[in-house]
């Protein structure tokens, strides 16, 4: 087994034994006893897409607790959609004898899909608590894997998009529930949803980083799309319009919801809280060699230049 393996081996290992010592409660882990009430913020009020634009003084404070409860719950809905289909798809690999040589790998794809069909049934019972209706599911997001499925000897894409997604999402829910103010119950669903996601997170970049150079053509494809998948991930999800029409927002600016979804994709304050947000995850693109200079003007093209060079920075000192 070469040197790389073996690392994945170690940490499939460590990651098995965590995950059998500890397991997220549906019952008692949260304090699903807190009141239903309107009155609770979902999201800290800094954190909400309208903050720092005109639109927040347009809006009624019912209106904008409202728009937490939607805003957090639609990164809810899109973890109860996204980890059925993962766990869907890892069994099927399973089944299917990948990483039949790596059988502590595989162990550990059974305790992650445990792990998430967990955590499906958690953000069920708290969007329901909370009274958010399920969204929309788009078709990209249905025929995910179908489209993203691999015929190579390491599902490496489907791998590393989890990765991004599940990472990506993880961190702006974690950044909605920090603030004063925000329901305790909302707040203990992503802390110990994020306790387990850490693993999943952990085992996937060790994944990447052992893997990728093994797979040429992953990581050639992965330097070109991976730029233009971030953007539009982050983008669709700080401007939800679904949420925008569901407030109902009496105002008639918000109204034209172009101009809307413009100005909060276009917010300093949202630019800046992506740059922080986002700064593990460049980092880690460079160092796993996801970004290559050889693809810099895509990156740029994507407004990701500056968050490049920062990381670039951190991981020379
Ligand atoms: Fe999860
Ligand atoms: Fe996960």
């Amino acid at each position: 087994m070469s040197e790389v393996a073996s690392r994945l081996v170690r940490l499939s290992k460590k990651l098995s034994h965590a995950s059998s010592k500890r397991q997220m409660s549906i019952v008692g882990d949260h304090p699903w006893h807190e009141p239903r009430g309107e009155a609770l913020w979902l999201r800290a009020p800094e954190k909400l897409s309208l903050y720092g634009t005109p639109y927040l003084q347009l809006a009624s404070e019912g209106e904008l607790r409202r728009l937490s409860r939607l805003e957090l719950g639609s990164w809810w809905h899109g973890f109860i959609v996204f980890e059925r289909l993962v766990t869907e798809y890892y069994m099927r690999l399973i089944n299917q004898g990948v990483f039949a040589e790596l059988p502590e790998v595989v162990e550990y794809m059974h305790h992650f899909c445990r792990e998430e069909l967990n955590h499906c049934l958690v953000f069920e019972k708290a969007m329901r608590h909370f009274d958010v209706p399920m969204f929309e599911v788009p078709d990209a997001m249905t025929d995910f894997y179908v489209d993203n499925a691999e015929s190579g000897k390491y599902p490496l894409v489907s791998v590393y998009l989890t990765l991004v997604i599940e990472w990506i999402a993880d961190l702006y829910q974690r950044m909605d529930v920090d603030g004063r103010g925000v329901s305790e119950l909302a707040t203990a669903v992503v802390k110990e949803h994020t306790r387990e996601e850490a693993r999943h997170i952990a085992w996937a970049q060790e994944m990447i980083r052992s893997l990728a150079h093994e797979v040429p053509e992953f990581l050639e494809s992965a330097r070109q799309y991976t730029p233009v998948f971030v953007r539009q991930f982050v983008d669709a999800g700080v401007a939800n319009v679904e949420c925008f029409q569901r407030v109902e927002f009496k105002h008639p600016a918000f109204q034209d919801v172009e101009t809307l979804v413009q100005t909060v994709i276009d917010n300093p304050h949202r630019r800046e809280l992506n740059r922080g947000l986002l700064s593990p995850v460049m980092r880690f693109f460079v160092e796993a060699g996801i970004y290559d200079d050889a693809y810099s003007d895509l990156w740029q093209a994507a407004n990701f230049s500056e968050d490049i060079r920062i990381a670039k920075q951190a991981l020379a000192r």
